[in-house]
Formats: structure tokens, C-alpha cells, sequence
């Protein structure tokens, strides 16, 4: 068929469908960086609990340029992120979307995904060139957008699962903290996991560990500022070599898939362990087939993995490039290949599969 003929058999309605809906996704791409903006002039937070406001007193409050302020707020408008009167010419921000936007306490906190995707879209040219080799691009390699939209994406979930129900759902391994254990956070990145472990249990002694320096460095100014700098230690070392053994638990929060050789990483941490120690993986929520994963979570995280983890695997030795949505099956067998003969998952969010491993 001649790309005429083709064109005739098109159905003009479906075609112009799929054209709005794209028009749909320009905005939400241009509204990644929308939203970076709101946060970082303030303009969430000068909205939140102020009711309805004029372009004029927002800018005000937040001291920012009236005429940017007015055209972001019809950006938001538009975008069902702030309403608008058009009676009274206002702009507001609703309790949900203020808590969403705003208060970093929230597990529905959202600024440090769009912080973590705009910096993904920012080094995404050079995701395209390194594409055409199949090299690498590595997690340290990244803008800043990237490191400190993760710690601010992943810190809310944290608080609001890790203590509560994740280590929990795991055998024996609360009672252990409780009374004084040694535990290793690996590629632990800016340490928000390790520091809240550390604060929720004293009487434990914990190690993070990541092979990006920068990571560290800020990992060790997060621990200073908790107050928690006694017991816990950071290290900068690749999963494959991290100091110490004997641990009664080792983590991983999504970092595993990253990793250019996680069976190697698995061997170590099952030479790291005490004998009865506990592995917990957080990984990203995935099913196994492709098609348990085309829906709006599974979209954002392909996303990311194009973007961050598979050229953060494919820039390391063995380049396994395991991907975000690798799933538990493919869990199961780096773990098991490595030499550990209990696998389970333990617990999971609509973001997050937690998973519990053992000799
Ligand atoms: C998505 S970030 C997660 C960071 C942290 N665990 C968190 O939850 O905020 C992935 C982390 O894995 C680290 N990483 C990647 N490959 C690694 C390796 N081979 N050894 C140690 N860390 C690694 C990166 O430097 C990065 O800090």
C-alpha cells in the first residue's frame, strides 16, 4: 500500500484524538518544570491556606515578578493544579493540593518527582547520544535536580512506611533493632532511609554505603543535622565492596536495579550477612510481563528507567541493566543465582514492592 492510499484509510476523528491528547502531554511535560518553579519560588506555599488570591498578592507574598506570576497561575489553572474565579479574577489552591504540593510530611508529597523528572529531561539529550552506543550515563553523572529530587520523592514514603509496616512484615528483624542491631543501608544515596532507621531505633548502630562521593558527602550533613551522627556511619564504596560483616540486616531501597552487577552485590551482601541476618530489596511496584506495567505508574517508572536506571546499570561493569520494572520474578533469580534460598515478598504500596530475603 502506497503512503496515499494509507492516508485514505486513516480515521480523521482517531487522528485528531491522538493530536489533543499529545497537546495534553506537552503541557504536562512543560508543567514538570511549572511545578519545579511553584516550589522553588514559593508559590505553593504562599498559596496553601491563603484563599483566593490576585496574580498581584501572590507575587507580593512570595517576592516574585507579578507578570510571571500571572501567566504561571493560568499555566496551573489550565492544568487543574490551582482554580480559578473568574468572577473575582482569583486564584486558589485547594487543602488537597496544598498538602500535595506543600507539606513535606505527606506521603502524597509531590514536588521531588517532578524535581527527579525534570533533572531526568534536563540530561535527556545526552541519554539520546549515549543511546546510539548503548553506553552508559551514571547515576553521579546526573544534574543536582536528579539526586535532590530523589531523596525529597522517596524520603515521604519512607516515613510514612518503613518503620510502620515494611520492617515490620519482616521475621524477627524489629525485635533485633529494638535490642541493638548492625545494619548496612546500601547505595543509600542522600541517607533518608538509614537516618530514619537510626531515629527510630537507638539502641542500633547503622552504616550506609553508596558509590557516588557527592551522595555521601550529603548523606554525612543529613546525619549531623538528625543528630544521629553517633550511630550512624556513611562510606563511600560500590555495593560489591562495602565494609563490615556480620550484619543482622542489609537494605537496599531502590537502588538494586541500578546496580551494574547485582548478582555481584548479592553475593556480597549474602557474604556481609550474620548467619540469621535479613536482605530487605524495595524495589519499584512491577509485574512481571510488560503489559502488567502500561498503566500510569508503570508509564512514570519506564520513564525513569530509560532515563536514569538502565544507562546508571549499562555504565557499570556487567551492564546487567536490570530496569525499573524488572519485577519479582527477575528479583528472585539475581538473588537466588547469587546463593540465597529464601525469597518473599513481604510487603507493598502502589509504588513499591518490598521484599524479604534470607540464606
Ligand atoms: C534511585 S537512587 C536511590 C537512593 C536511596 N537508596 C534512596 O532511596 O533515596 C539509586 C542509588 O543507587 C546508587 N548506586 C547505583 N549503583 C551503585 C553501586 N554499584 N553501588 C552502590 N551504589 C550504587 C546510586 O548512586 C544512587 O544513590
Amino acid at each position: 500500500m502506497t503512503v496515499l492510499e494509507e492516508q485514505k484509510e486513516l480515521d480523521p476523528e482517531q487522528l485528531m484524538a491522538f493530536v489533543f491528547r499529545a497537546v495534553g502531554e506537552v503541557g504536562a511535560t512543560l508543567n514538570t518544570a511549572l511545578v519545579v518553579m511553584g516550589d522553588k519560588l514559593g508559590l505553593y506555599r504562599a498559596l496553601a491556606g491563603a484563599g483566593p488570591l490576585t496574580p498581584g498578592e501572590l507575587a507580593k507574598r512570595a517576592g516574585v515578578s507579578e507578570r510571571y506570576v500571572r501567566e504561571w497561575l493560568n499555566a496551573q489553572a489550565a492544568g487543574d493544579f490551582v482554580d480559578y474565579d473568574p468572577d473575582t479574577a482569583r486564584y486558589t489552591l485547594r487543602p488537597e493540593q496544598a498538602v500535595a504540593l506543600t507539606d513535606e510530611s505527606s506521603p502524597a508529597y509531590l514536588p521531588g518527582l517532578f524535581q527527579i523528572a525534570l533533572g531526568s529531561v534536563l540530561d535527556s539529550p545526552r541519554i539520546s547520544e549515549a543511546a546510539r552506543t548503548g553506553a552508559g550515563i551514571g547515576w553521579h553523572d546526573h544534574v543536582s535536580d536528579v539526586h535532590e529530587g530523589c531523596e525529597r520523592f522517596f524520603r515521604p514514603g519512607y516515613n510514612a512506611n518503613l518503620v510502620s509496616s515494611w520492617l515490620p512484615a519482616l521475621d524477627g528483624v524489629i525485635e533485633k533493632l529494638e535490642r541493638g542491631a548492625s545494619a548496612a543501608d546500601v547505595g543509600c544515596g542522600h541517607g533518608a532511609s538509614t537516618i530514619l532507621m537510626a531515629q527510630a531505633f537507638p539502641n542500633s548502630t547503622f552504616v550506609g554505603s553508596d558509590y557516588h562521593s557527592g551522595s555521601i558527602a550529603v548523606a554525612r550533613k543529613r546525619a549531623e543535622e538528625a543528630g544521629v551522627s553517633d550511630r550512624v556511619s556513611f562510606e563511600i564504596a560500590p555495593a560489591a565492596d562495602y565494609s563490615g560483616d556480620g550484619y543482622d540486616l542489609v537494605t537496599m531501597f531502590d537502588c538494586l536495579h541500578d546496580m551494574g552487577d547485582p548478582i555481584g552485590a548479592a553475593r556480597h551482601v549474602l557474604a556481609s550477612l550474620a548467619p540469621e541476618g535479613t536482605w530487605l530489596i524495595v524495589e519499584p511496584a512491577a509485574g512481571d510481563r510488560v503489559e502488567d506495567n502500561l498503566n500510569p505508574v508503570g508509564r512514570a517508572f519506564y520513564g525513569f528507567s530509560t532515563l536514569l536506571c538502565t544507562p546508571s546499570s549499562l555504565a557499570q561493569e556487567v551492564g546487567l541493566a536490570l530496569g525499573a520494572q524488572a519485577g519479582e520474578a527477575r528479583i528472585r533469580d539475581v538473588v537466588t543465582t547469587a546463593g540465597f534460598t529464601r525469597f518473599r515478598r513481604a510487603a507493598e504500596t502502589p509504588f513499591n514492592a518490598v521484599f524479604e530475603v534470607r540464606r
